[in-house]
């Protein structure tokens, strides 16, 4: 009942309703699918900590404000998710030590008890820095700039000061923050120099730096002592920070690593650009630590706020998808690294946190707290597809249109797609792995949007589109296929059963035949294929060696929410599972009618009174009496069965079990199941047929077949392997419930 009231609600995409309508159909096949879970809240905090599923790997940190380590909430989202803590404001020189000889330890007290109630290590953050620093340093009691011997001296209280008052809690400082210019060039009145022009840098040139990390070395011997910046990908930057510490390791100076900030976007950096840069630092150094990891909505980067504040507004769907795939590459470029990265930390806890404002949802915690899906794929990362790189044996998909090489699909069953769209921003393709949005596309060097899926797909047909920079467009490399209401692309992935579905060329093969019906109940034209088996009309001996027309049996196969009569005889391989069976001597030859089931004209927020009775008059009342009266049939309900997938089923099960002296063989394909107690009249039905696939509901199909069973039915369940509410499960089902219609 829950679950029928959540289904009620209004929707707002044809994408929202669909997975309202899986979820309910799965409701009706009695438990939770894999696809069922869409629709729901999912719990994606549900599972380990980020800091266990990464405990071979590096340690996860988070910045912490005050609340963060007062509200119960959030310090349960701490001590769950991290095993290192940074404070995000509260340690820095210009909050803790504002005047000459006036120290405000309570608020940074606060979180280093905080870590050492809760064992928690941290990161300093930070010991000398240009901003939020303690510029009194630079000055003597009358406001004039002091000698940098003096500034020395200040700044070495400084240091052995909060460093002896917090070493105890802390196993790494930055030491030096952001000491380098974003980029090097010369400015009017000013020379080109690598370094920013920072007071620091301006009294002191570059000395600072190596007089910084000596004094952290003389209060701590042991801690982890770390050059932290941003922009560090950006190649010039880059160099400019190798160089620096390079000079400063060669002197002597105990610089321990390097701190790559990390305040990157949905679109930057590519995983070349950080790979290069953690491959060239660790030329270097042998620790690096990413120290302050947000993905901003936006195209800016690095370690200046230009973003504007206010109330949240949700994240665009493909942003989401764009930011879930940009933190799934950028970990797996660190997990890669894992030998020298030894700590990523979050710059925050949650989005309302964020220093970048609620509006860039940077962070895998929305502003209510709660876990968002990003949270989910960095921690159940997959090691097998980190190691693995997929066969270079792509070729072009089937449902390519003619002489397009893309998409292009792998032995293992890896999509690969290309698309030119020059001035795009983004390209993703709704094709993902395990509920993730989708394959999102990168520019290539010529400037066309590629890109290969995860890991190996799911065998069988896939519908698919492209969603460019939020717009929704089919690829026009494949055929389209009427799907989701629309006509989508569409990919085949080889399965290994794929014999019983394929072209034989050496097979008679049947006809299909549109027909085009008017139904007086609906007061408009309605259509339907149908599949006429080989030799269909021919004149054959009859009694008495009279030559006749054979009669055949009538299969009513009926297509889901979303689709239409085309379906099943094009997706759905209708026409060729039949001709393969026909040939192969396994069936005798029947005829399927596959007509629009009127799924696609039902309203979402009443699935729970779905009725199917206007297609049941269309059906029985008017399709039924047309194909008698047109076709070769046999029209008695020993010869005449009915089946469909997802809706089709439920259409399927209602009209069945209404007119049951109409069908004598029933069919349920990823639509439902039938319970022993819902059929009258046991001698009804000669046969029932269930299937799904074994990533939908496979316990309730196996118990429902079970009871039918046991109640005297003569039933039979298919689990398909490796598919979910796909049409590779469909056509298996066919394939197997054909075999046993009007026998
Ligand atoms: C930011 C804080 O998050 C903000 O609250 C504050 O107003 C400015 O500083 N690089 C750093 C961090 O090293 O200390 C900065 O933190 C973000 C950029």
């Amino acid at each position: 009942m829950y679950l029928c009231t959540r289904i009620t609600l209004q929707t707002k995409t044809i994408i929202a309703n669909m997975k309202k309508l899986f979820l309910a159909l799965s409701l009706i096949a009695g438990s939770i699918t894999a696809s069922a879970q869409w629709g729901r809240p999912v719990d994606f905090s549900a599972g380990p900590g980020l800091k266990d599923a990464y405990k071979d790997y590096f340690t996860i940190g988070v910045a912490v404000n005050q609340t963060n380590v007062t509200d119960a909430n959030q310090i349960a989202i701490i001590k769950k998710q991290f095993n290192s803590v940074t404070a995000e404001n509260d340690w820095k020189p210009g909050e803790i030590h504002p005047k000459e000889g006036v120290w405000n330890f309570e608020k940074a007290d606060k979180i280093a008890n905080f870590c050492r109630e809760n064992g928690i290590k941290m990161r300093g953050h930070c010991l000398c820095w240009h901003s939020q620093f303690a510029d009194w340093m630079f000055v003597d009691k009358k406001g004039k700039p002091v000698k940098k011997e003096v500034f020395y001296q200040r700044l070495r209280e400084h240091i052995h000061t909060v460093v002896n008052r917090y070493k105890d809690v802390v196993y790494a400082w930055d030491v030096v923050n952001e000491a380098i210019a974003d980029d090097g060039r010369s400015w009017p009145g000013r020379e080109a120099s690598p370094y920013r022009q920072s007071r620091h840098f301006q009294l002191c040139g570059d000395e600072f730096i190596a007089k910084a990390f000596e004094f952290a070395r003389e209060a701590d011997p042991t801690g982890v002592l770390i050059y932290n910046d941003y922009s560090t990908v950006d190649p010039g930057k880059r160099e400019r920070i190798y160089n620096m510490v390079k000079k400063m390791k060669d002197a002597g100076v105990p610089i321990d690593g390097i701190g790559m900030q990390g305040h990157y976007n949905i679109y930057f950096p590519d995983e070349e650009l950080l790979d290069k840069a953690i491959s060239r630092f660790s030329e270097l150094v042998k620790i690096i630590h990413v120290t302050e990891l947000d993905l901003r909505t936006n195209t800016e980067t690095g370690g200046q706020l230009m973003f504007s504040r206010g109330e949240a507004k949700p994240q665009a769907a493909y942003m989401q998808t764009l930011q879930e795939d940009q933190y799934a590459r950028i970990f797996r470029i660190f997990r890669k690294h894992k030998d020298v990265i030894k700590n990523v930390t979050f710059w925050n806890l949650s989005d309302k946190d964020s220093w970048l404002g609620v509006n860039n949802h940077p962070l895998p915690f929305d502003e209510n707290f709660k876990a968002k899906r990003s949270l989910q794929i960095i921690r159940d990362f997959n090691v097998a597809l980190d190691n693995h790189q997929p066969k270079e044996d792509f070729v072009p998909n089937p449902c390519n249109q003619p002489g397009q090489q893309y998409p292009m699909v792998n032995s293992e069953g890896y999509a690969r797609f290309r698309v030119e769209a020059p001035d795009a921003k983004s390209v993703i393709v709704s094709l993902g792995l395990g509920g993730r949005g989708g394959t999102v596309l990168r520019k290539d060097k010529d400037g066309v949007w590629v890109g290969t899926t995860e890991g190996p797909m799911d065998p069988g047909f896939h519908y698919y589109h492209l969603t460019i920079d939020g717009g929704v467009f089919n690829d026009p490399g494949t055929h389209n296929y009427f799907g989701s209401c629309r006509w989508e692309s569409g990919i085949e992935i080889p399965a290994p059963d794929q014999d019983f579905y394929a072209e034989r060329t050496n097979i008679p093969h049947g006809n299909m035949q549109k027909v085009l019906f008017y139904s007086k109940s609906l007061g408009k034209m309605q259509e339907a294929t149908v599949y006429l088996p080989y030799g269909y009309g021919k004149l054959v001996k009859g009694k008495g060696g009279k030559l006749t027309q054979e009669r055949y049996p009538v299969l009513y196969l009926q297509h889901g929410w979303g689709e239409n009569e085309t379906s099943w005889p094009v997706q759905g391989k209708a026409g060729l599972i039949m001709d393969n069976l026909i040939a192969d001597g396994k069936i005798k030859p029947f005829i399927i009618v596959m007509a629009y089931g009127l799924t696609n004209d039902f309203k979402f927020g009443s699935i729970g009174r779905f009725t199917a009775e206007e297609f049941e008059k269309v059906l029985i009342d008017e399709l039924i009496p047309h194909i008698d009266a047109n076709f070769l049939t046999k029209t008695d309900k020993w010869n005449r069965a009915m089946a469909g997938l997802s809706m089709g089923g439920m259409t399927t099960k209602l009209i069945t079990l209404r007119r049951p002296e109409v069908f004598g063989y029933w069919g349920l394909l990823s639509g439902g199941q039938y319970a022993p107690e819902e059929i009258k009249d046991p001698k009804a039905v000669k046969y029932i047929f269930e299937g799904c696939g074994d990533k939908e509901n496979p316990d309730g199909i196996n118990k429902s077949v079970e009871s039918l069973k046991a109640a005297g039915f003569n039933a039979e369940g298919l689990i398909s392997e490796g598919t979910a509410h796909e049409f590779l499960t469909w056509r298996r089902c066919l394939y197997v419930m054909a075999q046993k219609l009007f026998k």
